[in-house]
């Protein structure tokens, strides 16, 4: 049996993490031999309802759930995390936008960014999804210099995934046939999906699709604003769907990214990764192996999808700007 690893979920009496514990002590994302601690960090008002999400993972009797560790303290909760998953963070209520609760959410940012870079295994990586998901992974980022920044990451694959389903939609294929989605830029309404690379069944997208006016009026504003349909729809945001993404995210990241496809996560842009300002935490197209990431460099971007990733950098870097008094 492996030693047991220490994954931190932070939110972790919340709807999401409630989609998302059993998985991990199920082993949907560390595999069926790997032992994991769970470490959960929730707030003090929060606590009595963590206690029953730990009672119910006791009761799923999972043999690969050796530990629980239930706490409102972040130093505790990140001490000799393998992985850090920060999930805890205010979701956006009706008629919000993600990026209305940079103020509220980014300072849990700060403080859980020191505990992991002081408290934190060595090897930590770490996955930021309270929204808005990029500009807090910055702050995360900012507030650990001693992690090397390839280990932050924000989710964007639950956009992936929506992106991929409406194409495999549309072209009456199984979603596994899509490949080559990407997802450029901000988690938020501004974020680019864009099929110039994709493959369904191996073939270039956008010619077997052979509908631009479906792509641009439908496709993109439909994945753009799933959050938002979700919300409307449901009362609350994604939950289900969000842990699914991680589950994805992590187990890309873990075990690798299958040949000639990649996923789409946000990692702090270097200078020239398609000319994004330094630092800003951009979703790009990324292959993943041996546990580590790498944006895949060299794709064109035509001149429909030009305009659109200048829009989503300048999001970003209004959200920079906004908290850049949370940058230490
Ligand atoms: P929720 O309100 O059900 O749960 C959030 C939990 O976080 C609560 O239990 C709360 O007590 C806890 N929390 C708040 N501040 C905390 C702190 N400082 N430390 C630890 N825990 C804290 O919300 P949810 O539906 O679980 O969503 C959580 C976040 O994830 C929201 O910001 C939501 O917008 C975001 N989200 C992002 C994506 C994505 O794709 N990036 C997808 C779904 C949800
Ligand atoms: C989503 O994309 O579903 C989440 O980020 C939640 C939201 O606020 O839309």
């Amino acid at each position: 049996m492996k030693s047991p690893i220490r994954v931190t979920v932070t939110g972790a009496a919340g709807q999401l993490a409630y989609s998302l514990l059993f998985r991990l002590a199920a082993g949907d994302v560390f595999g069926p031999d790997q032992p994991i601690i769970l470490q959960m960090l929730e707030i003090l008002p929060a606590m009595q309802a963590l206690r029953g999400v730990a009672l119910e993972l006791e009761d799923g009797a999972f043999p690969l759930l050796v530990d629980m560790e239930l706490t409102d303290d972040p130093d505790e909760a990140f001490t000799d995390a393998n992985f850090a998953l920060l999930i805890g963070a205010k979701p956006r209520g009706p008629g919000q936008k993600r990026g209305d609760l940079i103020r509220e959410n980014g300072p849990i940012f700060i403080w859980q960014g020191r505990a992991i870079n002081n408290h934190a295994a060595d090897d930590v990586r770490v996955i930021v999804v309270g929204n808005p998901a990029n500009t807090n992974c910055l702050i995360a980022m900012a507030n650990a210099p001693d992690v090397p920044k390839e280990r932050f990451t924000s989710l964007s694959m639950l956009d992936h995934n929506r992106a991929r389903n409406l194409v495999a939609d549309k072209a009456g294929v199984h979603v596994s046939d899509v490949t080559r989605v990407c997802i450029w830029g901000n988690h938020s309404e501004t974020q680019v999906p864009d099929l110039s690379h994709a493959r369904l069944c191996g073939q270039p997208a956008l010619e077997v699709i052979n509908d631009p006016k479906w792509v641009r009026f439908q496709f993109m504003p439909t994945a753009q604003n799933r959050g938002r349909t979700i919300i409307d729809a449901r009362g609350h945001s994604a939950a289900a769907s969000g842990a699914q993404a991680i589950v994805d995210h992590l187990c890309a990241w873990v075990a690798g990214t299958p040949d000639n496809d990649w996923i789409s996560m946000g990692v702090a842009s270097e200078l020239g990764d398609y000319g994004i300002p330094e630092g800003l935490i951009f979703s790009y197209p990324v292959t993943c192996s041996n546990g580590t990431t790498q944006v895949v460099n060299g794709l064109e971007h035509n001149d429909e999808i030009k305009p659109l990733i200048r829009a989503t950098t300048e999001e970003l870097e209004r959200e920079r700007h906004i908290v850049q008094d949370l940058l230490f």
